[in-house]
């Protein structure tokens, strides 16, 4: 049975890198509008998961529904649902991935013209919004080279927005930046959980999941070891998630 539903759903997910499996039977919902934070040590597959999430890694076995689209990986994917699924799901990276020829306007209209076929003017008014939006407003016409990491970073959030996705997928965001640009992506990230978009998190900073998190789920060597609300990073429930809170 298709079994669509607004939220993510992740149903016994394998995933192998050659003979190394890297998920193990991974299963878990993440309800719409959540904002749910990925936590584990280094290697534990947080990265992989995220993104199996978009399909730019496909999974061994399982399968997997969000924003209206289910996937079974038993089966070959369709190309065309995975580009259907990356419409509606955005992806920002540590790495902000942003192009270096294209000014910070152009970067932010390019997918909304090209792929979802909007006028040029209706995307740069859309894109203009946006930048006002996350204090970008004088910004619009730079070289992403000549903008600071965390000015980067909020144009690579800009542009992930400008898709309206259902779902936003971070990796890392707040990895290369310092303590005062950190929090303007929480407040960031808090703002569109206020919009009913589901984001979910990779962080390895703790402080940062705290502030930003309704749920957390804590990986290990590829299992998931506890999955709760954001009460367990005050009370949690297994002594594994305990022990990385208080490294
Ligand atoms: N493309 C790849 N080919 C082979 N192995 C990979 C690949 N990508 C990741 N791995 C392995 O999969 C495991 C999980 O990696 P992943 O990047 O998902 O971890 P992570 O939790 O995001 O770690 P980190 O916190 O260091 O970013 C690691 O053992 C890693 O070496
Ligand atoms: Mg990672």
């Amino acid at each position: 049975m298709r079994f669509i539903s607004m939220s993510i759903r992740v149903n016994q997910i394998n995933k192998f890198y050659g003979d190394t499996q890297v998920l193990h039977d991974v299963s878990f919902v993440c309800e719409k509008g959540e904002t749910l934070v990925l936590l584990g040590p280094s290697g534990a597959g947080k990265s992989s998961l995220l993104r199996v999430l978009n399909l730019l890694e496909t999974a061994s076995q399982g399968s997997l529904s969000l924003a209206n689209e289910a996937f079974d990986f038993s089966k070959p994917i369709a190309e065309k649902q995975g580009l259907n699924l990356r419409r509606k799901v955005g992806m920002v990276f540590q790495q902000y991935n942003l192009w270096p020829h294209l000014t910070v306007m152009e970067n932010l209209i390019e997918a909304p013209t090209k792929v979802a076929g909007l006028s040029k003017a209706q995307a740069e008014s859309e894109a203009m919004a946006l930048l006002g939006k996350l204090q970008l407003a004088d910004k619009a016409n730079a070289w992403p080279l000549q903008l600071s990491g965390g000015q980067q970073q909020r144009v690579a959030i800009a542009r992930a927005l400008m898709m309206k996705p259902e779902i936003l997928l971070f990796d890392e965001p707040t990895a290369a930046l310092d303590p005062e640009i950190t929090s303007q992506v929480v407040n960031i990230i808090k703002d569109l959980s206020q919009t009913g978009i589901t984001q979910v998190v990779v962080t390895h900073e703790v402080d940062f999941a705290k502030k930003i998190a309704s749920h957390v789920l804590y990986l290990e060597r590829g299992h998931i070891v506890e999955h709760g609300t954001k009460q367990a990073f005050d009370n949690p429930e297994t002594q594994a998630f305990a022990d990385y809170l208080t490294h």
